[in-house]
């Protein structure tokens, strides 16, 4: 065999591929187990392991995990930003979201940055919620951080024809306005009631409600008994936001599907596997 290695399934035959999870800290994640279910079920060579970096040590990491047979890494909290100025290559809606959470190491050594938030998200709502269509009306999106960002990417991507958005730090989300244009509409967090108003699809992107963390209020009277309402907390699965917003009447997708269904790109790439998205890997994860 040849310096140069042509594919990840040639690279096989050396050694099984590995893939992980950056993050500081990283005891917490659930992505090591989502792998690894996988990786078994469809008995795979390879392994996807939590690998703890600070802050100031991800340039060098991440130069030197391909050269110790890693075929890429996900990315979390606090490197999603980071990694944009690391990688040599972005694609279009990690630069647009400005954050990246799967890297591909390509076998010339360059690091290619994907953002497969949004397509988590988007997914998730289709699996379970099969008649929902974004481009059906008006979205409300509640916050303005790094999640919030991939879900309104996602949003107008699939057709929305209007964004409206809030946030406690008005700011954040006057910026996302400015950088995803006219569609998107700006409340104030005192006017998150009337956001709901007519709205099709409601979300909340803040980590309100979140187990130890103080639960999402919100006057729902506006809101529509056909709206689709998700949550990107998924601790609990059925937070206080859903709970209420079930009783109204709506169709509620709790946001476990989204950390599932954002991991399956980056799956496939490294290990050569389209993975399934299943009740079966649901309680693995749980
Ligand atoms: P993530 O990457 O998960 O989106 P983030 O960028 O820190 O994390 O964003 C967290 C979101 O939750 C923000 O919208 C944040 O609002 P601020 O921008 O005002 O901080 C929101 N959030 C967190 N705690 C909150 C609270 N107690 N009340 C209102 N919003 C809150």
């Amino acid at each position: 065999m040849t310096a140069s290695i042509s594919s990840h399934s040639e690279q096989n035959v050396q050694h099984a591929p590995l893939a992980g999870v950056i993050g500081w800290p990283i005891a917490h994640s659930r992505s090591p187990r989502l792998h690894r279910h996988w990786l078994d079920r469809y008995d795979l060579p390879g392994d996807y392991i939590p690998i703890p970096v600070r802050p100031e040590h991800l340039s060098d990491v991440l130069r030197m995990l391909p050269k110790m047979g890693f075929v890429g890494a996900n990315l979390t909290i606090p490197h999603k930003e980071t990694a944009l100025q690391i990688a040599d290559i972005i694609t279009d809606r990690a630069a647009l979201i400005g954050a990246a959470n799967t890297l591909i190491f390509h076998e010339d050594g360059k690091i290619h940055a994907d953002n497969t938030d949004g397509f988590g998200f988007i997914a998730n709502l289709k699996q379970h919620a099969p008649d929902w269509s974004a481009a059906r009306g008006a979205a409300a999106v509640i916050g303005a951080g790094g999640a919030a960002r991939a879900v309104v990417a996602s949003l107008l991507e699939s057709g929305a024809p209007e964004l409206r958005i809030t946030n406690r730090t008005k700011i954040r989300a006057e910026q996302i306005k400015a950088e995803f244009g006219a569609k998107v509409v700006v409340y104030d967090w005192a006017q998150i009631g009337n956001m709901l108003d007519g709205a099709h699809t409601v979300v909340n992107a803040t980590s309100m409600g979140m187990t130890g963390k103080p639960p999402l209020r919100v006057p729902f009277d506006a809101l529509q008994s056909s709206a689709l309402v998700t949550d990107l907390v998924y601790t609990p699965l059925m937070t206080d936001f859903l709970t209420e917003a079930q009783t109204r009447g709506c169709t509620v997708v709790d946001g476990l599907g989204m950390l599932l269904h954002q991991a399956a790109p980056g799956f496939e790439r490294w290990f050569g596997q389209r993975p399934e998205v299943d009740d079966a890997l649901r309680q693995a994860v749980l």
